[in-house]
């Protein structure tokens, strides 16, 4: 449709009409058996149903086919229902979670990644996805760390952008790609004490430095939506925020799509304190410049009286409606509003695609420790032992449109390459605590400590038998995402029992960790020979661990995060602003800044990640020690695999700028390149220092870059090298 007929269209729509076009309510009013991801607002009104502009948590092919059409034949206007849904990390074969594709540090395969979703979910009928999540997250307590790539506005930044450009595609109109949401905007990973869904506090310029970048940088990509964050910020909710959504959002980073709140956050703003009632909180959505209203009811019961009463002019619910209406025709809506989705076939897993989630997976695992070379596995007997050995529960709790039965698990993928008298199983104990608290309610176990003391003596004869045994641990995947904050970043204590069970057998330990969020580890270190971080690793999680484990491919994942001695040292991060008084390497460390009993840094830092063979690093080098704006500096590397198997290895930049007007992070990366090299072979790697890549928020209150000295690291993670310096000189007036 022209953007003539399109503002035809809405100039022949009732206030009514409109009004519901910025209206989302759940799938459930369609199909009874719908994923309800909020708390359900109450019977939707028929006239609502028959409106709505939008509904979630629906898909498959044929039953959207059937929405659509008595959707359509009963809409005064036929303009067709836009269906959504979270494909967070996969829609029928589901990659790692999204904080293991940051493990990766490879945009182009999270691009890649984010096309197949993309494709599986447009054959099922869905138009649009709620991902990615830039939301940049330092506090592992927050389970929603999970659906991040991580700590590192950088690293986050490239990430969604790749998602966006991925899901979307050159041409949404093309039916193999769906429209993209960035969320939640904005600083959601923020929330005081990780309690999800709290308060946040920043400063305008961390809020802009850090927070803010890679929701920026994403948005660069013209993704069709934004979604507005459950937090209040500095104390106003995200979801009125005229400053967040109009300032920063509109007027700043030049948004141009759909604003859509998050699941009943306009309705929210009454529990916050800052809408008196349903009726204020749509007020004030719609002059924060909230286009739909996801799930609240607040626009579809009072919205048009708003209108009606001129405290919300027509000129801005048709600015709205126009935004929805320009969405529904890019992705080519109006033309065939089941975007040719067969009713017949849905998404099926190929091989191809369960190929590229394999190498997702593979790319993905961390190799924190390799003690004498425990890794990869030799030809020996080796036992399967943990609760995450043999089982199908390997995808986060953002992923239900996959299906668990289509998932590899560990030992499945072992037995294809073990003989049966080379291998055994045993689950070892139940997967969590007695009582243990998960998103989804209580995990009450009938006879836990009888089951788990049977569980317990098999893994012990089992690991006695072995050579070696692959211990698989981890958080239930029920305990990271949505409302799963944690005060304790420890294993399960039955896990932890098991673990130390089998250390008294006197057996190898490879230890695998699958979880979605940094754990303390420190014990685990000390009792294993091995360890490596799995997260949740999706449908062929079982192939590319074991691809790992083998050596079929080379460890090269490296934290996207930092993981703690303690949860006392979270929110946790790298990039942290100096102090006056700086621990010193070598003391005295009385009256500096320190903990008492724990380490200032992480036990494993940001960018951290080992290979099965050696590198040996050159000098650094800087082609000028000096640069002005318009100038360019090149710092390199050489790196040389000096060890005997081919190996993958992320050179990180990292930049301080030593002196500002506001103080400025102790190192911040500043660009990363993967390379994999043969044995023997080198490769030199460069990276352009540029002046933008130096500017921050200044106490001027703009983005600029400031004269004086700069110290570069080129380093394997954000706690290693040795600086080199350049100085930026400003010519008279810049
Ligand atoms: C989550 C969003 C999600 C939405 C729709 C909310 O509870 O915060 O991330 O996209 O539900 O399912």
């Amino acid at each position: 449709m022209d953007k003539k007929a399109l503002e035809a269209l809405l100039k022949d729509m009732t206030i009514e009409e409109k009004v519901m076009q910025l209206v989302q309510i759940p799938g459930s009013e369609y199909e009874a058996d719908a994923e309800i991801t909020g708390v359900e607002r109450g019977q939707v009104k028929d006239n609502v149903k028959r409106l709505a502009g939008s509904t979630l948590g629906i898909w498959g092919a044929k039953r959207l086919r059937k929405i659509q059409e008595q959707y359509m034949k009963e809409h005064p206007h036929h303009i067709p229902l836009m269906f959504m849904l979270d494909v967070i990390h996969g829609h029928k074969t589901v990659l790692p979670c999204p904080l293991g594709q940051g493990a990766a540090f490879d945009p182009e395969a999270v691009r890649k990644g984010a096309e197949m979703q993309a494709r599986e979910a447009a054959a099922d009928g869905v138009h649009a996805t709620f991902s990615p999540m830039a939301d940049l997250c330092r506090d592992a307590r927050w389970g929603r760390i999970m659906e991040s790539t991580g700590e590192d506005k950088l690293l986050n930044s490239r990430m969604a952008a790749a998602m966006v450009e991925g899901y979307q595609g050159k041409d949404r109109k093309d039916p193999e790609h769906i429209a993209a949401c960035v969320k939640h905007f904005a600083a959601y990973g923020a929330a005081e004490g990780g309690r999800d869904y709290n308060n946040t506090e920043l400063s305008e310029h961390t809020l802009r430095e850090h927070y803010l970048r890679s929701y920026g940088e994403a948005i660069k990509k013209d993704p069709a939506m934004v979604m507005t964050s459950f937090n209040s910020i500095n104390g106003i909710p995200a979801t009125g925020s005229t400053f967040l959504m109009k300032k920063i959002l509109r007027e700043e980073f030049g948004f141009q799509g759909v604003l859509i709140s998050d699941w009943g956050a306009v309705g929210e703003m009454i529990n916050h304190g800052y809408a008196e009632d349903m009726k204020d909180a749509a007020l004030k959505g719609m002059l924060a410049g909230v286009d739909i209203d996801m799930c609240s009811g607040c626009y579809s019961t009072h919205l048009e009286e708003l209108v009606n009463t001129g405290a919300v002019s027509v000129e801005m619910l048709d600015a709205a409606v126009l935004r929805v209406l320009n969405m529904k025709n890019d992705l080519g809506l109006f033309e065939d509003p089941y975007r040719g989705c067969n009713a017949e076939t849905g998404p099926v897993i190929t091989e191809e695609g369960r190929q590229l989630a394999r190498e997702a997976v593979a790319a993905s695992l961390v190799l924190l420790e390799n003690k004498d070379k425990t890794l990869p596995l030799r030809k020996d007997k080796i036992a399967f032992i943990g609760p995450f050995a043999d089982t199908k529960r390997l995808q986060s709790a953002w992923a239900f449109s996959g299906e668990d039965e289509n998932t590899v698990t560990v030992w499945e993928a072992a037995s294809e390459i073990y003989a049966p008298e080379n291998r055994k199983v045993a689950a070892g104990c139940t997967m969590m605590d007695q009582d243990a608290v998960t998103a989804r309610g209580i995990c009450h176990v009938e006879n836990w400590q009888q089951e788990n003391d049977r569980l317990l003596a098999e893994a012990v004869r089992t690991a006695e038998w072995a050579d070696t045994v692959v211990l698989c641990l981890g958080e239930d995947s029920t305990q990271s995402g949505e409302a799963t904050s944690k005060a304790s970043l420890k294993l399960p204590a039955v896990q932890r029992d098991l673990l130390r069970a089998i250390r008294k057998t006197g057996k190898k330990i490879v230890t695998l960790i699958f979880t979605g969020r940094p754990l303390e580890l420190e014990e685990v270190r000390d009792l294993s020979d091995a360890l490596m971080i799995c997260w949740l690793p999706g449908t062929e999680g079982g192939h590319g661990v074991m691809d790992i484990l083998t050596g079929k491919c080379a460890p090269s994942g490296r934290l996207p995060v930092s993981f703690p001695y303690t949860v006392g040292q979270e929110p946790l991060h790298y990039d942290v602003y100096p102090t006056g008084r700086p621990k010193p390497v070598n003391g005295p460390f009385e009256y500096t800044s320190r903990y008492l009993d724990c380490e200032n840094g992480a036990l494993y830092p940001f960018g951290y990640g080992l290979s099965y063979t050696d590198f040996a690093y050159s000098d650094p080098k800087l082609s000028a020690q000096k640069m002005t704006d318009a100038e360019t500096i090149t710092a390199s590397i050489t790196v040389r695999n000096t060890g005997d198997r081919r190996g993958g290895v992320t050179v990180q930049l990292y930049i301080r700028d030593v002196t500002g007007s506001r103080v400025r992070p102790v190192r911040e990366l500043a660009d990363f390149k993967k390379i994999t090299l043969d044995p023997g072979t080198e490769e030199t790697v460069s990276f352009t220092i540029k002046e933008e890549m130096l500017r921050f928020w200044t106490a001027g209150e703009k983005w600029a870059s400031e004269p004086g000295k700069f110290l570069v690291w080129i380093c394997n993670d954000s706690n290693d090298g040795q600086p080199l310096e350049f100085q930026l000189v400003k010519a008279k007036g810049e």
